[in-house]
């Protein structure tokens, strides 16, 4: 090889070794499905290639693999509502169900809800500031919103029999209040 050919610089007709191509990035609603996809879940909106095992709980799918961490663990057994989406719009414990069972449908997280937190059960909550420590909080929101779809104008025994998620934190009454107050808009 001559000393020349060595200091040559490469230019925009050379190819160079040194530059690796840029991988395309895939677009938010087509996942790249590699050979360790297990299934694609539909989550707020956006389509996800999952890599979990099917029988994984979507609880720790939402949390480990999307980081979607506003989903809470709380008993792990159907009990407490702290790991509470929504299903095809109806309130569904995620520590319960399975990547197998969820996938095709349409999945709401909290941080779903509204892209600028401003649904009005969020308005309502954050007006009478009913989080105490927040933790059971985003299952009781949604809890909520799939109520007031159902029933607009609910009564006080009819949000009761509907919020039967659990808080140690006893918010109980400022839920409540925050529920007439969302129903009004
Ligand atoms: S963690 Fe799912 S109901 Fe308690
Ligand atoms: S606000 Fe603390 S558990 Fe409900």
């Amino acid at each position: 090889m001559s000393v020349s050919s060595v200091n040559q610089k490469p230019n925009a007709s050379t190819p160079n070794a040194l530059v690796k191509p840029i991988p395309a990035k895939p677009t938010p609603n087509t996942p790249a499905v590699t050979a360790r996809t297990t299934a694609t879940l539909n989550v707020n909106g956006k389509s996800y290639a999952i890599t979990s095992s099917l029988d994984t709980p979507l609880l720790w799918v939402l949390r480990d693999e999307l980081g979607l961490t506003g989903t809470k663990f709380g008993c792990g057994i159907e009990l407490c509502g702290a790991c509470t989406v929504l299903i095809n719009g109806s309130p569904e414990k995620a520590c319960d169900m399975s990547v197998s069972e969820v996938a095709g449908r349409s999945i709401t997280t909290i941080e779903g809800l509204s892209p600028t937190r401003t649904h009005a059960v969020q308005r309502a909550w954050m007006d009478l500031q009913v989080p105490q420590c927040g933790y059971c909080q985003s299952g009781m929101i949604l809890v909520a919103v799939a109520l007031l779809q159902s029933t607009p104008n609910p009564t006080d025994a009819q949000i009761d029999s509907a919020m039967n998620n659990l808080c140690v934190c006893g918010t109980y009454q400022r839920v409540r209040a925050a529920v007439h107050k969302a129903a009004l808009g």
